[in-house]
């Protein structure tokens, strides 16, 4: 593409002078959008089809066209495709490459498109796919934690309020509150790709085109569910990209509050959980050592996608319309967005399985720090105690259980008894674990049997 000024650029036509080196190097994008190629061809091909569709190409030269895209292709895959920086972006070099193999058949592709509408149309379409694969990670790491929950069904531990013991509940309940938020980041996923899946092809550069295009056509090639009403807003807008970095951020706050659990779990002081030596590391100085290296990743990595989101926002916030180069640094966060995730998630979901549960240890922790006390002011309530009362009888049993070093289960009859005549022999019923899960029977708590039925539910929901 060279001109008579020896500029080797598509623009060459309205420039007296080559672009300066290290502004041909700053304003590229080639080193990271060679990334959507495929969907850059896919769109160059649909594009295709309809300008044929539409009499603005032969079916000649479309076939031309489309041939040489997939011999491009192809290239690229086998890794003999030479990108070229002064061609600035994937859009660019892919194009030249076409005319270089099929000449002017090659230089038609572009009739009625900018890169634009090109590289917002290519975005979409990549982020469609990938918000298609991080939903089968997503979903894989739902069904292990399912699986998970059933096995643990009825395995006690404690529950935690400000990380202090609270209440006893089952393994297979906490699992399942793991399953509930990651349902939402599902749901919000598939809701933000409705919004991804429409078509900004045909928006040109700003205005729209003189063509006589089929954007509807155009669409339905390309599986979008429509074309943006507006070219103006197709061509600039980066809400949809915001959107899902956005659920992406929630996504790994789950995760990453989820890697602290297991960080904490699987430290000597609590040992409720091993995790598999091939998810762990070891120390190069203290032999003992096997740390939670993958959990404290994802919990670590949660703040580049944070951090992605600001990035974006701040990006779009003062663009006036249309198009702005701005646009440009919307890829690098993204994409590593995407590659995190997705990533995250994929590592989530081999692990889980094979997690191993110290249901004794679990059990133990349970029997300690009084976890049974509310299930010993709720039995002084049966036995006509207003609860307020019954709280401060309890709370005096526990002081005198601190100081005795009981548990309110370790107590004897008559121990308790000090505290209120009320108290009879049927309160160990009360100040065991098994009966204080099992009390817990309605949908959303903790008893065993609530757990197995809100994992059936589950079930459903993800088929
Ligand atoms: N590489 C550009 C981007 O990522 C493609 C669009 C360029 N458009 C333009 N008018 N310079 O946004």
């Amino acid at each position: 593409m060279a001109s008579d000024k020896g500029i080797d650029k598509p623009w060459a036509g309205r420039f007296t002078e080559a672009t300066d080196a290290f502004v041909e190097a700053f304003t590229a994008s080639v080193g990271f959008d060679k990334r959507l190629y495929k969907h850059d061809i896919i769109g160059s091909v649909a594009h295709a089809r309809m300008l044929t569709h539409v009499g603005v190409l032969t079916a000649d030269e479309c076939q031309m066209i489309v041939n040489g895209l997939q011999e491009i292709e192809r290239d690229i895959e086998r890794g003999a495709f030479e990108w070229r920086v002064s061609l600035e972006d994937v859009h660019m070099n892919i194009e030249a490459r076409l005319t270089e193999r099929i000449g002017i058949a090659g230089k038609k592709l572009h009739t009625g498109r900018s890169r634009n509408d090109q590289v917002a149309t290519d975005i979409r379409l990549y982020l469609r796919d990938e918000i298609d694969a991080i939903t089968v990670e997503l979903t894989r790491l739902q069904n292990a934690l399912l699986d998970l929950a059933g096995r643990e069904a009825d395995t006690l531990m404690p529950g935690f309020t400000h990380l202090q013991v609270a209440q006893p509940v089952t393994f297979g309940h906490h699992m399942m509150a793991w399953f509930e938020m990651l349902a939402r980041d599902a749901a919000r996923l598939a809701d933000c790709r409705k919004r991804v899946n429409i078509m900004p092809l045909g928006a040109a550069a700003l205005a729209g085109t003189s063509y006589p295009l089929d954007r509807v056509y155009t669409a339905q090639l390309l599986g979008f569910d429509a074309p943006a009403e507006n070219s103006l807003d197709a061509v600039s807008d980066r809400d949809f990209a915001i959107e899902f970095t956005a659920a992406a951020a929630l996504l790994m706050t789950h995760l990453s509050r989820f890697s602290e659990e297991l960080i904490l779990w699987s430290s000597t002081q609590f040992s409720f959980v091993d995790l598999p030596d091939r998810f762990c590391t070891g120390s190069s100085i203290m032999p003992q050592k096997k740390n939670p290296d993958v959990p404290e990743l994802v919990r670590g990595k949660t703040g580049r996608v944070t951090g992605n989101l600001i990035a974006l926002l701040t990006l779009m916030k003062a663009q006036p319309l249309a198009y702005n180069k701005d646009n440009q640094e919307d890829k690098e966060p993204l994409f590593d967005t995407v590659d995190t995730v997705r990533g995250s998630l994929k590592v989530y979901a081999d692990m889980m399985p094979a997690l191993r549960v110290k249901r004794d240890n679990m059990a133990r922790a349970a029997r300690s720090g009084f976890s049974t006390a509310t299930d010993l002011a709720d039995y002084l309530v049966r036995r006509g105690l207003a609860f307020r009362d019954a709280h401060e009888v309890v709370g005096k049993a526990v002081r005198y259980g601190v100081d005795a070093g009981k548990d309110l289960a370790e107590m004897t009859l008559e121990e308790l008894r000090q505290f209120s005549s009320v108290i009879e022999r049927d309160v160990f019923d009360v100040l065991t674990l098994e009966g204080s899960v099992a009390a817990r029977d309605h949908l959303g708590g903790t008893a065993p049997a609530q757990v197995r039925a809100a994992i059936q539910r589950a079930r459903q929901r993800i088929k």
